[in-house]
């Protein structure tokens, strides 16, 4: 019985860890789909699109930790205005969930 219970938590424990991506194969995933628009450059069009909208200080996607991770995967999934939607065979749900992981790892390394 002590086993059984033991094995169910360290499958949860796995399967969880498993959800929550990778932070540095999420890093891979920006760089490769998001920093030609989303770069911390002045002609980077997603950050003077974003620096227009919301200010300097949260052009740069990646200097914005307040981004919930539900809203960056919807932005990711559905696009908005000019920026593309991202299908499941350009980034599965494994990478997004890295991309959630890298994102979330920029917000612990700000605090
Ligand atoms: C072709 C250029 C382009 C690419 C590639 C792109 N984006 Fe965007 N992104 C934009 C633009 C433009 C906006 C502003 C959209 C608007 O508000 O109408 C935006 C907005 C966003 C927002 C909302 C930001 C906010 O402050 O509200 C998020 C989140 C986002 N992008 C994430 C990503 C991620 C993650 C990737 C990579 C998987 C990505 N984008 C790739 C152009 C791009």
């Amino acid at each position: 019985m002590k086993n059984l219970l033991m094995s169910s938590v360290l499958a949860t424990i796995s399967a969880t860890s498993a959800m929550a991506g990778d932070a540095a194969e999420g890093e891979g995933v920006f760089n490769r789909w998001c920093l030609a628009c989303h770069a911390e450059h002045p002609l980077a069009p997603a950050t003077i699109y974003l620096s227009a909208k919301l200010g300097p200080d949260l052009g740069a996607i990646r200097a914005n930790t307040d981004l919930e991770p539900d809203y960056i995967a919807y932005m990711v999934r559905n696009g908005q205005g000019s920026m593309p939607n991202f299908r499941r065979t350009e980034i599965t749900n494994d990478e997004l969930d890295s991309l959630l992981a890298y994102f979330q790892s920029l917000k612990e390394a700000k605090q």
